[in-house]
């Protein structure tokens, strides 16, 4: 399972204040990117006290978004997970009573059984170990068929979940202002993380939204691969459209962390997404050599109009990975991407959590 990580945060580092209300530190272009990544995962988590806290719906808000799922094969709305161990939840609280999704309480072991049957009414109850660690709560999880988590707080949650090294992707977006006030809550409490002074985290991307600075973090290849292959499916939704080829996004990041991208037709109407992003490191005299790519569909391994293929491309350029999200379907040609990388000593995964949106950018041809 991917677990995804998101928290806002005031410049000094509270992710709340202490009066009675909730604290809003987001931006609305802020709230707008939570929506999306939140859409795109098949479960969201809180802690009990941010249920009793902040009542929140967690749900999508945007319709197009529900949309989108159901068009990906997804229930309308992810499916909303807690935990607790005093078993203090309000079962009219909106976490329970809003949304059509599924309701998860993942409970300590010696939580009051009777307040656990109450809940029980309004959502699925597991009962795991004392005390509850991160590693269990994701094995429940998964054996409910959810394979990707957006975590978003409060505080006690995403320290039980970074102290067991259990995040893959981590998104802070901090905004202008401070909060002042030292018995608010913190974005975690204190504890033993795997990213200490010692193992730093790795920066995937640093922007601002709104008014707030978001910075992508990785904690874990999985997470990289996760991360940089959902910008090279989004980036397949760029293609100019064509009814003879496909729609494909790719991202090539070299050894150093430099990254390239492309897409299908992005500079001329025969080019695939592969082939623009080495064009373009090639342009910047900047080696391939070591790096991975990252493509929404697997090179191709024939090309009618071009000399060497994507497959081929990346062999030359000696890149030492290559992850895609699904396999071309035999329908123009019968790829062999896959199987002509591995012969060339490249390392091919496949991510295929991201396929049906990698072929939601194909819908236009019919298969
Ligand atoms: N800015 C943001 O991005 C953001 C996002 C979310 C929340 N927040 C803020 O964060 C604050 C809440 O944070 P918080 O740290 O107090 O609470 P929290 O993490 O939301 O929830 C803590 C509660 O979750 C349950 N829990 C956590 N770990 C557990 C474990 N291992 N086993 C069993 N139960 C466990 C316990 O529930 P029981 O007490 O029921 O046993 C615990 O008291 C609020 O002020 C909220 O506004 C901010």
């Amino acid at each position: 399972m991917i677990v995804q990580a998101s928290a806002a945060l005031s410049a000094d580092g509270y992710t709340d204040d202490t009066s009675p209300g909730r604290l809003v530190l987001s931006h609305p272009a802020d709230w707008q990117e939570v929506y999306r990544l939140r859409a795109g995962c098949d479960a969201v988590m809180v802690g009990a006290e941010t249920v009793r806290r902040d009542d929140p719906s967690l749900l999508l808000k945007d319709p197009s978004l529900r949309h989108r799922r159901v068009s990906l094969g997804m229930s309308p709305d992810p499916v909303k997970v807690t935990v607790t161990r005093s078993g203090d939840l309000d079962s009219e609280s909106r976490f329970f009573s809003t949304g059509a999704g599924d309701k998860v309480v993942i409970a300590a072991g010696d939580a009051p059984g009777e307040k656990l049957e109450r809940l029980g009414r309004v959502a699925t109850v597991v009962r795991v170990g004392v005390p509850v660690t991160a590693e269990e709560i994701v094995g429940v999880l998964e054996t409910m068929g959810i394979r990707s988590l957006f975590l978003e707080g409060g505080s006690r949650l995403m320290t039980l979940f970074l102290t067991g090294n259990r995040v893959d992707l981590l998104r802070i977006a901090v905004a202008p202002f401070f909060v002042g006030e030292s018995g608010a809550p913190r974005f975690v409490r204190a504890g033993a993380f795997p990213f200490g002074k010692d193992r730093r985290m790795e920066v995937l991307q640093v922007r601002q939204v709104g008014d707030m600075s978001v910075t992508d973090y990785s904690l874990s290849r999985r997470g990289t691969d996760y991360f940089r292959l959902r910008q090279a499916v989004a980036l397949a939704f760029d293609c100019p459209r064509s009814d003879s080829a496909y729609s494909v996004g790719a991202v090539a990041v070299t050894a150093a962390g430099q990254v390239f991208t492309g897409y299908s037709r992005e500079t001329a109407a025969d080019n695939h997404a592969e082939e623009e992003a080495i064009l373009k490191a090639e342009k910047a005299g900047v080696s391939l050599k070591g790096g991975v790519m990252y493509s929404s569909m697997e090179p191709c391994s024939t090309r009618k109009s071009k000399p060497l293929s994507c497959s081929a491309l990346i062999t030359a350029h000696k890149m030492a990975r290559v992850v895609f999200a699904v396999h071309e379907p035999d329908h123009f040609v019968q790829c062999r991407g896959a199987a002509v990388l591995e012969e060339a000593g490249i390392e091919v995964s496949v991510i295929g959590d991201l396929a049906a949106e990698a072929m939601l950018a194909n819908a236009h041809i019919r298969l």
